[in-house]
């Protein structure tokens, strides 16, 4: 057993979809979340300054002594953890092989669509994946980059969303995508949109239950899940906006921890 927290990091409030999810699926586990606010997005930025900017926030978590991390971003996921599993010596979990397995188990065609930000979609990491498990799969991905500043700007219901929307989405029209994975944890927040303009045929998947389900495997098989103390959750961010405390207190559904903001 471990009582150490868990460390949850996003670009930005994107990860608090994964944030909700593990708290739903482990209660009893401690959470620091950080979310790089100063220097989202990532989705826009070269590898090298992905993987640059990602390192130096799992530094800062793994100084708080957390027993593992989610890197809850598709593109720090995408461009930093094959390079950073290497350089940290505790448990590190990406988003996207939960999103490809989920994908996999739902789609009955096998034509999946993903969407992504422009550094997760010119990744391809989504297609070698869903390839590399069935190849089989016929891969349709899209980068959709106005929807990140849509969703930290907390514009998820407006008709501005749905437009954009309809024009990042409109090559997915008449190819038969059975499934679309939102691969970009700021994604979730627009699924209204989304179904809304793709249709209820097609099924979306949010990574963020199977990442919670994958975090909890893997604690029980470390035999490092929490027990007999009352958990705690903090919110660190590197620069403070209203939008950020906003959406956490849209979308973790309860009270908010107060946001600390941190200097590295
Ligand atoms: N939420 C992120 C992702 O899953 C990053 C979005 C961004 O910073 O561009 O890719």
């Amino acid at each position: 057993m471990s009582n150490q927290p868990i460390g949850i990091f996003d670009s930005g409030v994107g990860g608090l979809t994964v944030m909700a999810a593990v708290r739903k699926a482990l209660p009893n586990e401690s959470i620091i979340y950080l979310g790089d606010t100063a220097r989202v997005p990532y989705g826009t930025k070269s590898a090298e300054t992905i993987l640059r900017y990602t390192e130096e926030c799992l530094a800062f978590l793994a100084g708080k002594n957390v027993k593992a991390i989610v890197i809850a971003c598709n593109s720090a996921s995408a461009h930093a953890l094959p390079y950073l599993q290497h350089k940290f010596h505790l448990p590190l979990l990406g988003v996207i092989e939960a999103g490809v397995e989920a994908a996999l188990r739902v789609s009955r065609n096998k034509k999946i669509g993903v969407i992504g930000t422009a550094a997760t979609i010119n990744s391809d990491v989504y297609a070698k994946e869903l390839k590399r498990r069935d190849e089989t799969a016929a891969v349709t991905g899209l980068a959709c980059p106005l929807f990140v500043p849509l969703v930290e700007e907390g514009w998820l219901d407006h008709p501005v969303a749905f437009e954009i929307a309809q024009h990042y989405l409109k090559p997915l029209a008449g190819g038969g995508i059975d499934t679309l994975i939102l691969g970009c944890t700021h994604y979730p927040l627009l699924k209204n949109v989304i179904q809304k303009v793709v249709g209820d045929d097609v099924d979306l998947i949010d990574s963020a239950e199977s990442v919670a389900a994958a975090l909890q495997k893997i604690l029980t098989e470390k035999k490092m899940p929490a027990g007999g103390q009352k958990p705690f959750c903090q919110l660190t961010v590197t620069d403070q906006t209203p939008s950020f405390e906003k959406l956490a207190r849209r979308f973790l559904g309860e009270e908010v921890p107060a946001v600390k903001r941190i200097v590295f």
